[in-house]
């Protein structure tokens, strides 16, 4: 059933400024207050409580490694319980990195598994030169996987279509 109610927190690990970017963009295109977008380097886990709606993006570093306060979030986050919440990936990368392209967003959605939330808002997108990451289950991207290196053109029209993607899970 359509919740058009449904209270949407989103949730962002950024080192040098892009996912903090993306995550300001993507409110913006759901109508989410910025006092509902936080960074995770100075919020606790427990404010994921406060949402019927949780989404959770960082970007990665090293080789496929997550970014680091994203990390200690995630801790804490994999250890709650939030049946009957809903919850969407995203991320920013840089497809030059190959297969490790937005690594940390499958390690998002596979940490998140196990609070027993309903992950939503896959992406089926083409427009990717890379065809293998972790990012990926059963050949589509599990969340919105962004290249603001390589293609910042194609950031808005990716950020309105998965915005979609997410209203209609609503
Ligand atoms: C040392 C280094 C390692 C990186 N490793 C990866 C990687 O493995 N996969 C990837 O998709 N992007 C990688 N990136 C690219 C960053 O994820 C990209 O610049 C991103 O936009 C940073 O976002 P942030 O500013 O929100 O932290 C790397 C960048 C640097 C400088």
């Amino acid at each position: 059933m359509k919740n058009t109610m449904a209270k949407i927190g989103i949730f962002y690990g950024s080192t040098t400024g892009y996912t903090a970017d993306a995550a300001s963009r993507i409110a913006q295109a759901l109508g989410v207050d910025m006092a509902d977008v936080h960074d995770v380097a100075n919020t606790a886990p427990s404010t994921l409580g406060d949402y019927d709606v949780i989404i959770l993006g960082a970007s990665t570093w090293g080789s496929g490694e997550m970014q680091d306060n994203m990390t200690d979030f995630l801790d804490g986050a994999e250890q709650l319980y939030l049946k009957g919440k809903k919850v969407a990936v995203f991320g920013v990368g840089d497809e030059a990195h190959g297969d490790t392209f937005c690594a940390a967003v499958g390690q998002i959605y596979r940490r998140m598994l196990k609070t027993e939330a309903e992950m939503i808002a896959p992406f089926n997108a083409d427009g990717y030169d890379i065809t293998d990451s972790q990012a990926k289950v059963d050949g589509r991207w599990v969340g919105l996987v962004l290249d603001e290196t390589n293609h910042p053109d194609l950031t808005a029209p990716r950020i309105a279509a998965w915005a979609s993607e997410i209203a209609t899970s609503l």
